[in-house]
């Protein structure tokens, strides 16, 4: 039995509940939380409470789940993985590379493992994706859209002060976009250079709520990424699109769990409409956030590494780093100048 705590007991963490009682070997003893209304939310049933997080990693606890505030998830990784936890972190795993670079060699160090959720890529119409691209079923692929056109109210902002702030939370890229940018590196593959702009234009925040950027993989094909948490009146579109030469698919609704549209040169309309009708009946299918408990288990017991590792999870950060800083400067960034000026 691997024995999970969770630290943050907030809204996410509900999510990380559900999954550790879903999966089969993983069992759900500790939690902690600073404010111990919260904690008294979580901390029942037999599952032993602490406000304090250096008394959660006291106890035999094997993972610890990192559901805090954004900016919170560094320190706690760090001070877990120097206690011999294995970690589970939630997006974004840092606001900066370097932080993200302390986690991943801390844990490194410490011969813990460390998995960073990004739950979409375990959805039934983005697994399909997956799988036609690693099938080569777009030929050359000409370029790829990402789109997450959302609604974050001012309440959402409000309900927390570290919410939309740029040293705790960051904002749309950071917060809600980061998934996308999971999405398309890991279909498209390195990226060569960046140029975005980012503005804040109707939220009362720090950071940007609205941002578009285009994007140059490594492979010569183009990339579009839209996000803005500013829609009106409510969450209308999470897309991601991908045209080959061979191939056009098109995963959409409101967030980007159903197959749009699915033509490839090898897939008779038949097969096409099956596929179609498949995710329909099932467009959500494990969650994610179960997934990556799953895997992170498994990978204990197997003593692999998980299948979004920290090393994984900071390729998305570094994009949305470049393009902040492509905002910042007015100029377009290339991921490896990004790399050296660290
Ligand atoms: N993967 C996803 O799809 C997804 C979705 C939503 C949120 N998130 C991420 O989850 C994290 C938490 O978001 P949330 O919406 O649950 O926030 P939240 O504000 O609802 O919960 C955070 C909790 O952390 C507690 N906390 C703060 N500092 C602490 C500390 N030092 N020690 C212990 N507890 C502390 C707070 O009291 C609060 O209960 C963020 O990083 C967010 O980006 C991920």
């Amino acid at each position: 039995m691997i024995r999970y705590g969770i630290v943050g007991c907030g809204h996410i963490a509900k999510k990380h509940v559900a999954a550790i009682e879903a999966v089969e070997g993983a069992k759900l003893v500790a939690v902690c939380d600073t404010n111990a209304e919260r904690l008294a939310e979580f901390a029942k049933d037999g599952i032993e409470g602490y406000t304090d997080f250096a008394d959660l990693l006291q106890t035999d606890i094997d993972v610890v789940c990192i559901c805090t505030p954004s900016g919170l998830h560094p320190k706690l990784t760090i001070q877990a993985a120097e206690a011999k936890k294995h970690v589970i972190v939630e997006k974004p795993m840092a606001l900066t590379l370097e932080d993200a670079d302390r986690m991943i060699e801390a844990c490194e160090r410490n011969g813990v493992k460390m998995a960073v959720v990004h739950p979409n890529r375990f959805r039934p119409a983005i697994m399909e994706l997956r799988r036609q691209l690693n099938q080569g079923a777009f030929g050359k692929i000409g370029h790829a859209n990402a789109t997450v056109r959302w609604n974050r109210n001012q309440a959402y902002y409000d309900q927390a002060p570290w919410r939309g702030t740029r040293e705790m939370d960051g904002g749309v890229l950071m917060n809600q976009a980061i998934h996308n940018m999971d999405l398309l590196l890991w279909m498209m593959g390195d990226v060569e250079e960046v140029f975005s702009y980012q503005a804040t234009r109707l939220r009362k925040i720090e950071a940007e709520d609205t941002s578009v950027s285009v994007i140059k993989f490594k492979s010569g094909a183009l990339g579009v990424l839209e996000a803005a948490v500013t829609i009106y009146p409510k969450n209308l579109e999470e897309s991601l699109s991908i045209f080959g030469e061979k191939g056009t698919a098109i995963v959409g609704g409101p967030t980007a769990n159903w197959i749009k549209h699915w033509k490839f040169e090898n897939i008779n309309d038949e097969e096409a409409e099956a596929v179609i009708r498949r995710i329909e009946n099932d467009p959500f299918g494990v969650p994610g956030h179960q997934c990556i408990i799953q895997d992170l288990t498994d990978a204990i017991k197997e003593d692999r590494t998980p299948v979004v590792s920290g090393k994984e999870g900071r390729k998305a950060l570094s994009l949305v780093v470049a393009c902040q800083q492509s905002a910042e400067t007015g100029k377009a960034v290339r991921m490896d100048d990004l790399e050296r000026k660290k």
